[in-house]
């Protein structure tokens, strides 16, 4: 047997004890060595929740470490691109959170340093790894809905409106809920669509956010918390995206509201994340009716997950890890790739510019 991918967490914040922790801790192929944050008290905390002994709060450091193999980046968004490019210039495999970047031409170098340096590269965009999505993917392309021809996306959260944190600086995020929610839903539209080629967009704020949830006060937001998309794929379907963090009622035992359906010549299919386990099917004279996803897309081929276990909102989000490890293991490209987090994040901006200039923007996507 070989030896475990030595795996280092960059950004021990929420997202890595969520998703990215109990994904190492279910695949006997890898193993957490190190974890690094800018703040010394959750890293102590870390210790013994991770069960780790080698901790820093210098990234590039790590970067560097000859007992690391694999890095994941879990900082906020404005940190990525320095440490992407270290982790690629010093040989190690990534998975990097979205947004990639805070812009598609950071993107780009984080792509070009991961694809030059032959590193692997991924990037977490959880919901492709939905079993409903999987399954919705698989009837795409296997032509069970007829020709694609309307994709429409919903992402509504019920937030509290005091301060996010870094989230609400564009210096730090790039965007509010564009960047932070409705990029994976660009993502996987593209995925299940194809390319897209051309959007109108446009997003608004209405939340100040100039206090804390403890009531301090606090430099308002300068992001977004609705964005919208109208658009085009290459293929000639057509595509809606709305999301938001300000609908009200919409809290779904904290998951919030999330449908995203193809409407083919033949039928439609419908993914909701609070249900994943279960897609929404119909046809020409008949109602949406719920289907059990079958067993084959409940997780990764391969994959030691019990889909039995654990909230199944929760639990398809470790599946990130097992594709990372995967790739490594396999030699081969991770999916999705930092190229497909270039393309998501062409898209978005194209939103921002669009709401900007009134106009419609080409998207096509970037060169491999
Ligand atoms: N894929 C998903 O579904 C998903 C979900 C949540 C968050 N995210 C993404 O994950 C990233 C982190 O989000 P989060 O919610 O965990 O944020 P968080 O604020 O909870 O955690 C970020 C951590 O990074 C640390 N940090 C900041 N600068 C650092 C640096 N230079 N070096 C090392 N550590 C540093 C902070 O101290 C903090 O502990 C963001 O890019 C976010 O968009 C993705």
């Amino acid at each position: 047997m070989k030896p475990p991918i030595r795996v280092a967490i960059i950004g021990a914040g929420a997202v890595s004890d969520y998703h990215h922790v109990p994904g190492i801790r279910l695949d006997s192929r890898c193993k957490l060595v190190a974890a690094c944050d800018a703040d010394p008290a959750l890293l102590e905390r870390r210790r013994s929740e991770w069960d780790i002994s080698k901790t820093t709060t210098d990234a590039e450091a790590l970067c560097a470490d000859p007992e690391v193999d694999a890095v994941v980046i879990a900082t906020p968004n404005f940190t990525h691109k320095s440490i992407a490019i270290a982790a690629a210039k010093n040989g190690k495999h990534l998975m990097c959170e979205k947004p990639l970047g805070l812009n598609a031409g950071e993107v780009r170098e984080m792509y070009e340093a991961a694809r030059d340096n032959k590193v692997v590269h991924m990037t977490a965009f959880t919901y492709r790894f939905a079993p409903a999505m999987r399954y919705l993917k698989h009837l795409v392309a296997s032509g069970a809905l007829g020709t694609p021809r309307h994709f429409r996306s919903q992402r509504f959260l019920d937030l509290p409106e005091t301060s996010w944190g870094w989230r609400q600086y564009k210096d730090k995020a790039g965007a509010g809920d564009l960047f932070d929610m409705t990029i994976h839903r660009i993502d996987f539209a593209a995925d299940l669509m194809g390319p897209i080629a051309r959007i109108s967009g446009a997003v608004a704020t209405y939340a100040p956010r100039d206090k804390t949830a403890d009531g301090k006060p606090c430099p308002q937001s300068e992001v977004d918390d609705w964005s919208a998309l109208i658009g085009e794929f290459t293929s000639g379907a057509v595509g809606v995206w709305e999301g938001t963090t300000l609908a009200k009622g919409y809290h779904l035992d904290g998951f919030g509201h999330e449908w995203a359906e193809v409407n083919g010549s033949e039928g439609s299919g419908v993914y909701r994340m609070h249900e994943p386990n279960i897609i929404l099917l119909g046809k020409t004279g008949s109602d949406l009716k719920p289907v059990t996803v079958p067993d084959e897309f409940l997780k990764p081929a391969g994959s030691p997950r019990d889909p039995s276990q654990g909230k199944p909102a929760t639990v398809f989000r470790y599946d990130l890890m097992w594709e990372f490890i995967s790739a490594i293991v396999e030699g081969r490209e991770a999916v999705p790739s930092f190229y497909d987090g270039l393309n998501a994040q062409l898209v978005a901006d194209a939103c921002l510019e669009s709401h900007r200039s009134g106009r419609r923007i080409e998207t096509t996507p970037a060169p491999k």
